[in-house]
């Protein structure tokens, strides 16, 4: 079983050497009697030749080989002759002339290709079923390493600047304001559980409390969420917290981090300090608190233009404390009928009434809202929106908020089109990091008649706008920030309530939450805060998206090693599964199955 080299390792310079070498069996191929293997392990492949011709127990052995199959052998390295030699492979000058052969295990036969190519086009139920396998494809061996390397430079960059990383618990109480949350029975206190920890929050806080100044840990986090390509119900946060911190602080830490990050896994440099954008205008130029910066088609408000238009639709939402807003999806007036109608079918699933437009063709607007315009109206909006020839632009006339998500969506959806059409060009490798603020420390939610926190409740309002939280909280700004890079949410954090009265009235007052409950959810934070707590702040990323963005995928199933599937399931080990009625008996659990 010895292995004197690894399959990526024997060069010309190893040249009549015994060796020995062992792997999976890559391809097998038969050229007159003489066998040819690329023998595969973890590093790379070499060419192995087998000659059965004169060896009964090597033929006996080849006729049983198959792809896959584990194999240890041992040979000479010869030169491969002239004009047989593989350029694309380090050990492609030589081949191993094998003078034994010992096969540790046969495997059946893949149910899929382990290539890139061809695992790439198989379903990703069947890879996931056969992780192993699929782990064994050359793209997803690289992905691992990527992850490990990415947690590497972190830990390491977190070290060198005095940062030492804590366990805290998994299991922790049940804390509803946040995410859906994984509930654990306990089995020696009946009825009570413990809930998996969404993220080390508390505990992160509670640890500067007892002075542990700079806190890093690479964290599990569980989360009971629909799951989407970005999105899993367990998944890696890169936590942090520190005591004596400002905004400035944690940007400058962070833009650190994701520079050392780049260089050490991309060898990218990429630039700091990021560009900060509130999120008002972030809302405002794209629709979204995660733009996407790589490329234009921002948005531009007409709501004082159409508040005395003759087309109602617009003039009744911009006079009635609602926005108009445009934008110019440059060249692709070429648009389908289908497309068009699926951009519309996005726009109402968002709560739009309709999706204007105008196309220009032919020298012409062509629209059925543009006969409604008046000269002045078109006028704004050619020079404002730049319309020229080929273009279509599109509109939406709702809520502000309302107005900015629904054309931010179809921004994305138009580019998505353009690139299909080799109209715009977004390289998934041109890194544009910004940092969002500014968000507003607290939302209403309608549906409740009620303030909920935008990000958390443990966030500190900015300092000058904190006399508004008894008389108007929407317009008390958070001291949160968010790190976004090309359209996806990389991390977020705040710099922290530390004074346990503004704590409280921040739970009481302001997010009504009864005092009762506040003192048995949060009563052990209050009281910890009690004791002499720092000023704090910090953040958490996400490292699963990191490493997708990294990799270049566009999936964080393809970078975490046993990821569960859209409906949480496990199809390789099989779970969930369901458990015996001794078990549940023993948890004090009775379940009720649902109706149908
Ligand atoms: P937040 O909830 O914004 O903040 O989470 C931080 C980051 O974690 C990643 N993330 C996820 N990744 C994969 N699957 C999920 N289900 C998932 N949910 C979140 C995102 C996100 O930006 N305690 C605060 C941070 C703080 O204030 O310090 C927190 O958890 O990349
Ligand atoms: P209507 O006058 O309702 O037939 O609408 C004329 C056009 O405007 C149609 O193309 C609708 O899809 C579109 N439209 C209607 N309401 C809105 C709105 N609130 N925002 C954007 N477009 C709209």
């Amino acid at each position: 079983m010895h292995r004197s080299h690894h399959c990526a390792q024997l060069t010309s310079a190893n040249l009549g050497a015994s060796v020995s070498l062992a792997g999976w069996v890559d391809t097998i191929r038969d050229q007159g009697g003489i066998i040819f293997v690329d023998l595969r392990d973890r590093e790379g492949v070499t060419q192995i030749k087998l000659e059965p011709h004169d060896n009964a127990t090597l033929g006996e052995q080849l006729k049983h080989l198959k792809t896959e199959s584990v194999i240890g052998i041992t040979g000479k390295v010869t030169r491969r002759p002239a004009g047989t030699e593989n350029k694309s492979l380090p050990t492609g000058e030589v081949e191993i002339e094998a003078t034994s052969l010992e096969i540790h295990n046969l495997s059946d036969t893949p149910p899929f290709p382990l290539d890139d190519a061809g695992g790439d086009k198989v379903n990703e139920d069947l890879r996931l079923t056969y992780r192993y396998l699929d782990l064994r494809r050359p793209k997803m061996r690289k992905n691992l390493l990527t992850r490990h390397r990415a947690s590497k430079s972190i830990r390491d960059y977190f070290d060198a600047s005095g940062f030492i990383e804590v366990e805290t618990p998994a299991l922790f109480k049940s804390t509803p304001e946040g995410a859906r949350e994984y509930l654990v029975p306990s089995r020696i206190h009946p009825g009570q559980f413990y809930a998996l920890s969404q993220s080390p929050q508390q505990f992160k806080q509670i640890l500067m409390v007892a002075g542990v100044e700079k806190y890093f840990q690479i964290a599990r986090c569980f989360r009971d969420e629909d799951l989407r390509s970005d999105r899993q119900m367990e998944f890696t946060q890169v936590d942090v917290e520190a005591s004596f911190v400002t905004r400035e602080d944690i940007y400058a830490l962070f833009e650190g981090m994701l520079k050392k990050l780049w260089k050490d896994v991309l060898g990218t440099d990429i630039a700091t300090p990021f560009l900060r954008l509130p999120f008002a205008d972030a809302m405002n130029r794209f629709g979204v608190d995660k733009p996407d910066l790589r490329f234009g088609l921002e948005l531009v408000d007409f709501t004082e233009l159409f508040k005395t238009s003759g087309f109602k639709v617009f003039a009744s939402a911009a006079t009635g404390g609602g926005a108009v807003k445009a934008f110019n999806a440059k060249g692709l007036a070429d648009l389908t009928q289908g497309e068009l109608k699926s951009l519309e079918e996005i726009a109402k699933s968002l709560g739009a009434k309709g999706l204007a437009f105008i196309k220009v063709e032919g020298g012409e607007w062509k629209s059925p809202i543009v006969k409604f315009f008046s000269e002045g109206e078109k006028a704004a909006l050619t020079t404002q929106l730049g319309i020229a020839e080929g273009d279509m632009v599109f509109f939406a006339a709702a809520p502000w908020e309302k107005a900015c998500a629904i054309l931010g969506r179809i921004r994305l959806e138009a580019a998505a089109l353009l690139q299909k059409r080799g109209k715009l060009a977004i390289r998934h490798d041109d890194w544009k990091f910004l940092w969002v603020v500014d968000f507003p420390l607290m939302s209403h939610d309608e549906a409740e008649n009620r303030y909920v926190a935008t990000h958390h409740p443990f966030t500190a309002p900015v300092a000058e706008d904190a006399a508004f939280l008894d008389t108007d909280p929407k317009k008390v700004r958070g001291q949160h920030y968010d790190v976004v890079l090309n359209g996806m949410e990389l991390g977020g954090g705040s710099i922290r309530i530390h004074q346990p009265a503004l704590q409280k009235k921040v739970f009481e007052e302001v997010l009504k939450i009864p005092a009762d409950v506040v003192e048995s959810r949060f009563g052990y934070l209050l009281k910890a805060f009690t004791y002499g707590a720092p000023p704090h702040g910090g953040i958490a990323f996400g490292l699963d998206r990191m490493c997708a963005l990294l990799c270049g995928t566009t999936s964080i199933r393809d970078v975490i090693a046993f990821p569960k599937t859209q409906k949480g399931q496990d199809l390789m080990a099989q779970s969930p599964t369901p458990v015996t009625a001794r078990q549940l008996k023993e948890l004090h659990i009775a379940t009720v199955m649902p109706a149908e």
